[in-house]
């Protein structure tokens, strides 16, 4: 009986260190949602290091400002992010997984280039992570970078 104990004791440990070790260096790409997480993909090279264009300032309050409509209306960002882009939009509640908080630091940490390159392409089956995200893909590449501009001033929000 000892030697059970002493085996069931040792597997113990080893199921707390392996679930301590994983997933520390690739960042979970929902953090933050209770529901399946997934792991983000390098941007691919297309949009590898892409920059807005010329004269867009995604600082500046009027490109902000012009994204944060995007997102709302004809993106229809709002209905899975929800209004404040916490992740807790109407028609995101059903999906798995769900919305990422696009307020979150641990969103945030990402780079420009792969918010582009998100909201430009469907995350759905054929999509980069086999998500119900659908994007903005009809938006002219401006339209884009603004609402790019417009999540940027989402961090800590
Ligand atoms: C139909 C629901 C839906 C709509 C509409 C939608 N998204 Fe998403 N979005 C998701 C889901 C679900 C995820 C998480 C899975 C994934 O990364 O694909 C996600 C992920 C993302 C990510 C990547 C987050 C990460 O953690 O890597 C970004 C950026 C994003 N959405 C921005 C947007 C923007 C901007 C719009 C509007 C142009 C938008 N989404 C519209 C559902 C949606």
């Amino acid at each position: 009986m000892k030697r059970v104990s002493m085996i069931l004791a040792a597997l113990a440990v080893a199921a707390v260190v392996a679930a301590c070790g994983s997933g520390s260096s690739n960042a979970p790409a929902n953090a933050g949602n209770k529901a399946k997480v997934i792991m983000r993909k390098a941007v691919p090279t297309d949009y590898k290091d892409k920059k807005p264009p010329a004269g867009l300032d995604l600082a500046a309050a009027a490109t902000i400002e012009a994204g944060k409509k995007l997102f709302e209306g004809e993106g229809l960002c709002r209905t899975c992010h929800g209004d404040a882009g916490k992740g807790d939009g109407d028609s995101g509640k059903m999906l798995d997984p769900k919305p990422t908080d696009l307020t979150s630091a641990e969103f945030q940490s990402v780079s420009d280039d792969y918010i582009f390159w998100r909201l430009s392409t469907l995350g759905s089956v054929s999509g980069p992570q086999g998500s119900g995200m659908t994007a903005f893909a009809q938006g002219s590449e401006e339209q884009r970078w603004q609402i790019v501009a417009y999540v940027r001033s989402l961090k800590g929000k």
